[in-house]
């Protein structure tokens, strides 16, 4: 994939929410009421699927514009600290002080997390917060956890609408729909929309189908790609007529807190440099694979030589 290599994506713009999570390991098991367990480690880190995927892009090398809202408080504070430290300008995320930082408390149980989230000020971006003249000579816009953000979702068709008419590529994430919400709410959005990645479930739930190669069908008739991650099984994408798929890349998995966001941000970074639908998928799987070596979504995020290196060495998980 040499055309990847040192190559900066100029001005990819993130619509989306900012908050913590707080990684509970080393837990047997969840406590009955009235009960305390000792657990192994507790570690605050970044959380939320928008701004891993803004860590991503920075780490691979991009410039990155992330436009989000925080509460005046601590949380809020560390939240900009994580950011910074990873090279993610954060003068386009507003600092409201009546509102709270969003929090998850994702307790790591074998390969599953329960969680606890206090959602703060995660649902409170609003069309107002998207100031357009940012969106100016940029590339290309992302939006991530669409049902997360209930105040935004009646609008990101619009403001899709609005971008492309500026001249920028557009992809969006969902995550899964909550109790109450539409699995028809994202239609609207996809005549906007240039890529779709959507994991396994979320594609066979929004496309009313049974299996991921029919969800893959009836989504590429609907987005022109669409990329279906499927955990330690890789990813599949269409583009047009064109399928291709990839396997996961063996790694020894610490927390898979956000490896679709590190995936989203290595597929994206590929395809904006215009790099073949197989290249697309193996850095994602390399940057999702990468992400999953420590404790939540940004620690051990791969530089872009990281992720080249190890795409080119790392064996392939047996398919299962
Ligand atoms: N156990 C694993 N081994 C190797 N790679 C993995 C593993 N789990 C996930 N990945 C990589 O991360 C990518 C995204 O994972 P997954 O399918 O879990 O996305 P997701 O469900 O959207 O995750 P998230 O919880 O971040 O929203 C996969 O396509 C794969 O490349
Ligand atoms: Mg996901």
């Amino acid at each position: 994939m040499p055309e990847l290599g040192g190559r900066r994506i100029p001005s990819i713009a993130i619509i989306g929410e900012l908050n913590l999570d707080l990684i509970v390991t080393g837990a047997p098991r969840l406590p009955e009421p009235g009960e305390e367990i000792i657990v192994g480690g507790m570690e605050l880190t970044l959380g939320s699927a928008s701004a891993i995927m803004a860590c991503q892009f920075a780490d691979l090398g991009d410039d990155v514009l992330f436009i989000s809202k925080v509460g005046g408080d601590d949380f809020g504070r560390r939240a900009l600290d994580f950011l910074r430290a990873k090279g993610v300008p954060t003068d386009a995320i507003a600092v409201n002080d009546s509102l709270a930082t969003g929090l998850t408390i994702s307790v790591a149980l074998d390969s599953e997390r329960a969680q606890l989230t206090v959602m703060g000020c995660i649902q409170e971006m609003r069309l107002d917060d998207v100031a357009f003249s940012l969106l100016r000579g940029r590339r290309h816009l992302h939006v991530s956890s669409f049902y997360l953000q209930r105040n935004l979702r009646p609008d990101v068709a619009r403001i899709f609408a609005r971008a492309k008419e500026m001249g920028l590529t557009t992809s969006l994430d969902t995550g899964w729909p909550h109790e109450g919400e539409s699995t028809r709410d994202p239609e609207p959005v996809y005549p906007h929309l240039d890529v779709f990645l959507p994991n396994k479930a979320e594609a066979v739930l929004l496309s009313g189908t049974s299996t991921v190669e029919d969800a893959l069908i009836a989504l590429a008739e609907r987005v022109p790609t669409v990329v279906v991650k499927l955990g330690p099984e890789g990813a599949i994408a269409q583009r047009g007529g064109e399928v291709a798929r990839r396997g996961a890349f063996a790694i020894d998995v610490v927390d898979t807190t956000g490896a679709g966001d590190s995936f989203n941000a290595g597929f994206l970074h590929a395809y904006l440099s215009g790099a073949d639908l197989t290249d697309c998928l193996d850095l994602g799987n390399a940057c999702g694979a990468l992400s999953t070596r420590a404790a939540g979504g940004t620690a051990s995020q791969p530089t872009l030589e990281e992720a080249m290196e190890f795409l080119t060495t790392a064996p392939r998980r047996d398919a299962t």
